[in-house]
């Protein structure tokens, strides 16, 4: 990955399972998209707010999908995974909800920014830890 926080690109090593691998690249893309929206000096909150959602909507149809996956590996771990999913899911929507109702363009940068960072934390963190379970 780039080292710059504002850029993420695929690479091979994103790879986990071909069924999953097109979500996690679009979401990906997605995720470049709502960068380049908030480093845009307009700050442009309605336009912002629509990657957010669709973002947002997108995740939960890929986790739903990716927990069907994880089952049939036989992972064992897959009811936390789900939980975390859960989690996540309702900590972005409280968030969304803390975006919807604030017009300072610096405290829904910072919302949007939180909701990016749990949003690529998991797919870095827990879904390569899954996936790793099964590799060995
Ligand atoms: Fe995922
Ligand atoms: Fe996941």
């Amino acid at each position: 990955m780039s080292s710059t926080p504002w850029i993420v690109e695929w690479i091979d090593e994103f790879s986990l399972h071909k069924d999953i691998d097109e979500e996690h690249q679009q979401f990906i893309e997605h995720i470049d998209l709502l960068n380049s929206a908030l480093a845009d000096q307009a700050r442009d909150k309605l336009r912002t707010k629509v990657i957010l959602e669709q973002l947002i909507q997108e995740t939960e149809e890929h986790f739903d999908h990716e927990e069907r996956i994880f089952a049939s590996l036989s992972i064992e771990s897959v009811a936390e995974h789900r939980d975390r999913h859960a989690e996540i899911v309702s900590t972005v929507k409280t968030a969304m909800q803390q975006f919807d109702s604030t017009e300072l363009p610096k405290v829904w940068t910072e919302i949007a920014m939180s909701i990016k960072s749990v949003l690529i934390q998991h797919f870095l963190e827990c879904d390569f830890a899954e996936i790793e379970k099964v590799r060995h």
